[in-house]
């Protein structure tokens, strides 16, 4: 297991700390891939084998997939496990509709243990700080991070340190708060909170921030997880929502992964989809810079995805550079609507997530999708984190409760 710059920088190995960004260039770090020598069919097999174990590793939809993982410990009683992924694929209706094409499904990450995505990288990484020893692990969040880390550190035995902007929905600080994290409310905005909690971490603290590649590890998987549920039949489009794009870049990685390995033979195009108001990405993508500027001042309902500075901007353009993908933007009308089409489906998420589905039919009205496309939609949190409308009118829960005090 080794790591690497995810620039091509000459970063020596004392500057490469994998809770950090690169000492050298400032550029995200990443694991060295080190892919398994078995064939995509032994592959296979050994995967949907551990389906009918009994191991807790094994009932995981993270660790079923572990030879896509680093190897982080020889026994699999010291992985740290609450029974994440294993995320049901489900035929969207009322969506497929709404977006203007014949094919769409929805893979549901928020029917995770905490609720989101968040739970398929924080196994792994958590595992990781565990193996080092660490006794306290902290992050910056916009809440899904936090209530995710929150609980594998309490299941680890281990002090958690959630550094959170001012506004964040109310359930996502009651989730935290529940699995006995330290809070600190700092800043107005994710950027905010993520400096200070850089600058305040001392060397014993582990920082588990999406930079940390261990998450992106673990975010792998459930790519992979929806390639086996799809019959290993590639989609055309992923479409997903982007806020710090730790998510997207992992995407890229799982398909690159899954070629390498020959478990497909095509990739489908990945595109991500950002709120107007936190749109550093789609700008930049739909601009042709070569580098992200940041939005200073990000606004959206989408709490989730109010991120004005994202971290791993450029594993994202690579991710979309390698699969013909694309970055676009929706406002906040497009995504409070799509998020009402996905509660007739009977399925439901909270308002960032919904960015998905309104991105696709964005794309659909431009021509850059056809509508016999094959789509799938992810979902990456539950309605319940957020089950307002964001628009101010009290519905929504946001908690401005102890605002820049620890608490
Ligand atoms: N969807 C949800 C529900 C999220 O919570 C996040 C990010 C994203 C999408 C975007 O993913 O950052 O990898 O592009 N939430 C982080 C948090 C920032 O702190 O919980 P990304």
């Amino acid at each position: 297991m080794q790591l690497q710059c995810s620039e091509p920088c000459e970063a020596s190995n004392q500057e490469l700390r994998e809770d950090r960004v690169c000492a050298n260039c400032g550029a995200p770090l990443e694991l060295v891939p080190e892919r398994p020598s078995l064939s995509a069919e032994a592959l296979r097999a050994l995967w949907s084998g551990r389906r009918s174990s009994i191991e807790p590793a094994d009932r995981s939809g993270v660790w079923r997939f572990r030879e896509l993982l680093p190897a982080i410990t020889e026994r699999l009683a010291d992985i740290v496990t609450i029974g994440e992924g294993n995320t049901p694929v489900l035929r969207g209706m009322a969506t497929a509709k709404y977006a203007g094409v014949a094919d769409l499904s929805i893979k549901h990450l928020g029917w995770n243990p905490t609720g989101s995505f968040k739970d398929t990288g924080m196994t792994v990484a958590v595992t990781r700080a565990a193996a080092r020893g660490a006794k306290v692990v902290a992050c910056a969040s916009t809440g899904n991070t936090a209530a995710s880390m929150a609980a594998y550190a309490a299941r680890a035995g281990m002090k958690a340190r959630v550094f959170l902007p001012r506004a964040v929905a109310a359930a996502k600080v009651a989730q935290a708060e529940a699995y006995g994290a330290e809070l600190v409310r700092v800043g107005d905005n994710f950027d905010d909170a993520l400096t200070e909690m850089l600058e305040g971490a001392d060397p014993t603290t582990y920082v588990l921030n999406s930079l940390n590649p261990f998450r992106v590890a673990g975010q792998k998987t459930f790519i992979i997880e929806l390639l086996e549920q799809l019959g290993w039949q590639v989609p055309d489009v992923i479409a997903l929502p982007g806020g710090n794009l730790g998510n997207l870049a992992a995407c890229g990685a799982a398909l690159d992964d899954a070629m390498a390995l020959g478990l497909i033979t095509r990739r489908p195009r990945l595109a991500v989809i950002q709120a107007e108001g936190a749109n550093p990405f789609a700008r930049m993508w739909k601009s042709g810079a070569e580098r992200l500027t940041p939005v200073s001042n990000p606004t959206t309902i989408a709490s989730a995805i109010r991120i004005g500075a994202p971290v791993s901007w450029r594993n994202a353009a690579r991710a979309l550079r390698a699969t013909g993908g694309t970055a676009i933007d929706v406002n906040d009308e497009a995504i409070a609507e799509a998020r009402r089409v996905i509660g007739r489906d009977g399925i439901g998420c909270e308002l960032g997530s919904a960015a998905a589905l309104a991105g696709v039919k964005v794309l659909r009205d431009s021509g850059w999708l056809s509508e016999q496309e094959r789509v799938i939609c992810l979902l990456t949190g539950h309605l319940l984190k957020e089950p307002g409308t964001g628009d101010g009118s009290g519905n929504h829960a946001e908690s401005h409760a102890h605002a820049g005090a620890r608490c």
